[in-house]
């Protein structure tokens, strides 16, 4: 294994800096490229088709044009839609991002869950498989609010995002008739733990929320245990979308190591 062969971490947009974060702590010396889809997104909108042949077609060509030495997948939507085709098409190992029901379910005390994900995260079968695996005899709320993506991404170019406009994401959530007994919220988009103040100003202290982050970058510590890592040139940052919107960006992406900026 080469050295300075990179861990490509794979997104729509800036959520997957979530997943980086947790990482860095683990690995500091990996070489890291973070991909992100900016001309795909946002993904939650799309059908199942689009986003499969958006994300099989995409890690396809990255992975030829920069040999990881691992990819992984840190978007709830694309991950639950297109990681076993993904698995399928390219040898190198792929870590998903798999909504984090079952640390959920042992932390309740209510009983009941929230799921908030994108439309097309929370429609998935992999949520159905989830929760009856892990989560039987507990009530599951599921929410899928694709307008937190923006969101997200409006607060990492640094602009002030209103706690009336996220409010505004959750009705699905805070309507439901169990709402009021909610004491522990997934996080299964990787955009939301972006929002974790302001939808915790939102929702309350009595809601503990849960994401994957640390599970994924445990994840990807096992599966390269014992390789060498060298960084040979700065960490990228690359879109699929215009430069001038990545430069927006650029503060945020330079926080999480990334200090090269460049377009796929
Ligand atoms: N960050 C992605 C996820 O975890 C989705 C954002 C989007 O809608 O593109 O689901």
């Amino acid at each position: 294994m080469d050295a300075t062969s990179p861990l490509l971490l794979f997104d729509s947009g800036v959520g997957g800096l979530t997943v980086l974060g947790e990482l860095r702590k683990l690995l500091p010396d990996a070489p890291v490229i973070y991909a992100a889809d900016i001309a795909g997104l946002p993904y939650g909108t799309k059908t199942e088709a689009e986003v499969a042949a958006r994300v099989c077609g995409l890690l396809g060509r990255m992975a030829e044009r920069w040999h990881p030495r691992l990819i992984c997948i840190a978007c709830n939507t694309a991950s639950t839609i297109a990681l076993a085709m993904v698995r399928d098409v390219l040898e190198v190992p792929i870590v998903g991002t798999v909504p984090a029901i079952k640390p959920a379910a042992a932390m309740t005390r209510t009983g009941v869950i929230g799921v908030l994900g994108t439309e097309a995260t929370v429609r998935q079968s992999y949520i159905d498989r989830l929760e009856a695996d892990f989560a039987a005899g507990k009530t599951l709320i599921r929410h899928g609010a694709n307008g937190l993506v923006a969101l997200a991404e409006t607060k990492l170019r640094g602009e002030a995002v209103a706690t009336e406009d996220v409010l505004a994401e959750l009705g699905g959530l805070l309507n439901h008739p169990a709402a009021g007994q909610l004491d522990t919220l997934v996080l299964a988009c990787t955009h939301f733990p972006l929002l974790a103040p302001e939808l915790s100003a939102v929702l309350g202290p009595q809601v503990t929320f849960v994401d994957g982050s640390e599970g994924i970058a445990r994840r990807i510590a096992a599966l390269t245990l014992g390789q060498s890592f060298s960084r040979a040139t700065p960490d990228r940052a690359v879109t699929t979308g215009p430069m001038e919107d990545w430069q927006q960006v650029s503060g945020a992406l330079g926080s999480y190591g990334l200090h090269a900026l460049e377009t796929f």
